[in-house]
């Protein structure tokens, strides 16, 4: 099992584990269906819904089984404001790989919030966890999300067309990644 020492900081922001009085700040913005327009995830149709979310958020702070993930609260340092959360998933543990996401409220876009939260989780990928290689896969279209990948240093991969039939379309996906020695050699 993996386990990470929570919080994590960095300059601005705490990554904490998410606790059921997040409910409303976390409704906020993954309630919001622009929040989903290029995730596989929908937005929940009500605060039901985002409980139901929030409780799944909550469980995951340790990486147990392969698909297991940690997903963390990003708080603002200065105020506890939750601007959004980040991810690392365990996509392959036998070849010890992992991958990372991130969501932002869009109040708390244009600040480096999601590449400040995102290098935090690659260095608990590498340094804490010892992982070979980390991704970030996204839909083409979200160039937002490749420059945060960009900004880490990750390299992109792959450009598979038309891999997916997302919502109703075909979707082309976009690989990046990042091994252990780019990591240690940035
Ligand atoms: C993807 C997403 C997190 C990116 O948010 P973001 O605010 O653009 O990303 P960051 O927090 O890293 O901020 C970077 C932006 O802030 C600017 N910025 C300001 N201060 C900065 C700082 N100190 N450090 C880094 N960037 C800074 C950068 O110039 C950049 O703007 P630009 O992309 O217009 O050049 C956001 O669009 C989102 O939540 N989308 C919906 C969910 C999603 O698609 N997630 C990804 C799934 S693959």
């Amino acid at each position: 099992m993996l386990t990470p020492d929570l919080p994590l900081k960095t300059e601005r922001l705490e990554l904490r584990p998410f606790r059921p009085s997040d409910l409303a700040d976390l409704h906020g913005y993954f309630a919001d269906p622009a929040a989903h327009r290029y995730l596989y995830s929908e937005a929940p149709a009500d605060l039901d819904g985002t409980r139901a979310v929030l409780a799944r958020r909550q469980e995951r702070t340790a990486l147990r089984d392969k698909g297991d993930a940690i997903q963390l609260a990003a708080v603002l340092r200065r105020t506890g404001q939750l601007v959004g959360d980040v991810v690392l998933a365990w996509a392959e543990p036998e070849h010890r790989q992992g991958e990372i996401g991130y969501l932002l409220h869009p109040d708390h876009r244009g600040h480096g919030y999601a590449t400040e939260a995102a290098t935090a989780m690659l260095a608990l990928a590498f340094d804490r966890f010892d992982l070979h290689r980390v991704v970030g896969r996204l839909d083409a279209r979200n160039t937002a999300s490749a420059r945060v990948l960009e900004r880490l240093g990750m390299r992109r991969e792959a450009h598979l067309r038309e891999n997916e039939f997302v919502k109703g379309e075909w979707a082309d996906e976009v690989i990046y990644a990042m091994l252990a020695r780019d990591w240690r050699a940035r």
